[in-house]
């Protein structure tokens, strides 16, 4: 439950460290622009979705991304897409526009159906009736899907090694530091950043030989590169000027499509599969869809359009559970919102979180309801309502990608598997790099189907 008044200054500091989404409180739910002092200097948190818009696409050269994050992120992000900005941004985002393209996406099908079931067939072997962490189990596929989809099968036996450096690198970035909070200078070391350096060398030696590979492949025998993310990440150019993307580039951006893309997903899912075990409606009518479109326990490539109920769970879970829940911007010149004075250098918070619960946007904000996203009720939702993936310009690049591996891996489980929340299990949503259940998702797994 929210708190009802703004905490004082340590509080808040603590609790932003702890846990940010728990600094919200009462009225943040209940009105659509606020804005106060903090810690963080004078901050807006917008809610209103006409404001929402024109400061994400209308005026969006007004508010550039909070220094925060860039600092945050950037050490392990390097200028990829990201946390590109002015005419860097532009250039990478026209780019890396065919690497998501809705055919380049649906080209990508095969290894998510691959991925999920090779994750079931692990359960069949080791876990029915048992216990799992469910929140594990996703991050291991969405990252499998990641080590498919970027490098097909080149990664072989390195893939393990390279997914524990990756979970590792993350849990290391994902606390935000006091120092950046308070915005102390980049030379004073972070803790938390050191550990992490070690692994981020491994990556790096790891991204640079595959690359070296690839380019080789490439100069023998065209025809036999997959087309998969780094052959188009090696072939992306400035539609405009012709250039490619610099070998920072590649990498920064190897990084960042899996930092961006698998905590986010993974954690979509995880929250998917504990509303649903939380619902019996949901879950039959779930079952009910999943059963028939999918009579060999297996997703079949180009089925996406026939998984509409499945889709739902998923949007629902994301406007509940958004995996990046709050959006930040720095106004870089005064403006008004509505009759509010925006000046210079003020922070502005967007938090889908906030947002997707807020009482004046949604009609009983807090329960699951996936009908929310069938048609034609979709119709009525505002699209500056439920940003789950950001919009105007910066919007997500990955969210066809994402959307597309969430309800395959979300059909092939629920085919073959029914989860439940193991019992007295308290579940409780931390923010980190993504929104996470505080502790995992323990479950139980039962067997429904057995092809
Ligand atoms: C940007 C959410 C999956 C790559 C964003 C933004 C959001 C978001 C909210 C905009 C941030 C802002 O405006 O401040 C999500 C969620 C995902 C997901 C909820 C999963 C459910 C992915 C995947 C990829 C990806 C799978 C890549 C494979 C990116 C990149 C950007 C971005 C590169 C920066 C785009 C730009 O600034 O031009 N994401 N994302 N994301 N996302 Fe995702």
């Amino acid at each position: 439950p929210p708190v009802d008044r703004p905490l004082g200054t340590l509080a808040l500091l603590k609790e932003l460290r702890r846990n940010p989404v728990a600094t919200w409180t009462r009225l943040h739910y209940d009105r659509l622009l606020l804005s106060g002092e903090s810690i963080l200097g004078k901050i807006v948190v917008v809610s209103d979705p006409a404001l929402i818009r024109h400061i994400l696409v209308d005026n969006v050269a007004n508010y550039p991304k909070d220094r925060l994050q860039q600092r945050v992120l950037s050490s392990g992000l390097g200028r990829g897409l990201l946390l590109a900005e002015g005419d860097n941004w532009r250039m990478q985002r026209r780019a890396l526009a065919p690497l998501f393209t809705p055919r380049t996406v649906m080209s990508f099908q095969v290894a998510m159906a691959d991925v999920a079931s090779e994750l079931v067939e692990r359960w069949d072997r080791q876990r029915d009736g048992r216990r799992l962490d469910a929140s594990r189990e996703m991050a291991r596929a969405t990252l499998h899907v990641l080590a498919r989809t970027i490098f097909s099968d080149g990664l072989g036996r390195r893939t393990e090694d390279f997914i524990a450096a990756v979970t590792r690198y993350l849990e290391a970035m994902g606390k935000l530091d006091p120092l950046d909070i308070l915005d102390m200078p980049a030379w004073i070391p972070r803790v938390g950043r050191l550990k992490a350096r070690s692994t981020l060398q491994f990556f790096d030696g790891v991204v640079t030989t595959m690359i070296e590979e690839r380019r080789s492949l490439i100069q023998k025998s065209p025809e036999a590169a997959p087309r998969d993310l780094l052959t188009l990440l090696l072939e992306a150019a400035d539609p405009e000027s012709g250039e490619g993307l610099s070998e920072d580039d590649i990498k920064a951006n190897i990084v960042t499509f899996i930092a961006a893309g698998h905590e986010t997903t993974s954690n979509t899912l995880t929250w998917a599969l504990y509303l649903v075990s939380q619902d019996p409606h949901a879950r039959a009518r779930l079952e009910a869809e999943v059963d028939r479109e999918l009579p060999d326990g297996r997703f079949v490539p180009g089925s996406i359009d026939a998984l509409p109920y499945t889709r739902a769970v998923i949007d629902e879970a994301l406007r509940l559970y958004p995996p990046a829940a709050t959006l930040t911007r720095d106004a870089i010149g005064p403006d008004m919102l509505g009759t509010l004075r925006v000046k210079a250098g003020g922070r502005i918070v967007i938090s889908p979180w906030v947002l997707h619960r807020h009482n004046k946007l949604w009609p009983s904000p807090g329960v699951f309801d996936p009908n929310r996203f069938l048609e034609p009720n979709k119709q009525s939702i505002d699209r500056f309502a439920y940003l789950p993936f950001g919009a105007g310009p910066r919007v997500c690049i990955g969210a066809s990608f994402a959307i597309q591996e969430a309800v395959i891996i979300l059909a092939t489980v629920v085919r073959r598997y029914r989860l439940d929340l193991c019992a007295g299990h308290v579940v409780m949503p931390l923010q980190r790099v993504s929104l996470r259940p505080q502790g995992g998702m323990p479950m139980l797994a039962s067997q429904r189907n057995r092809d």
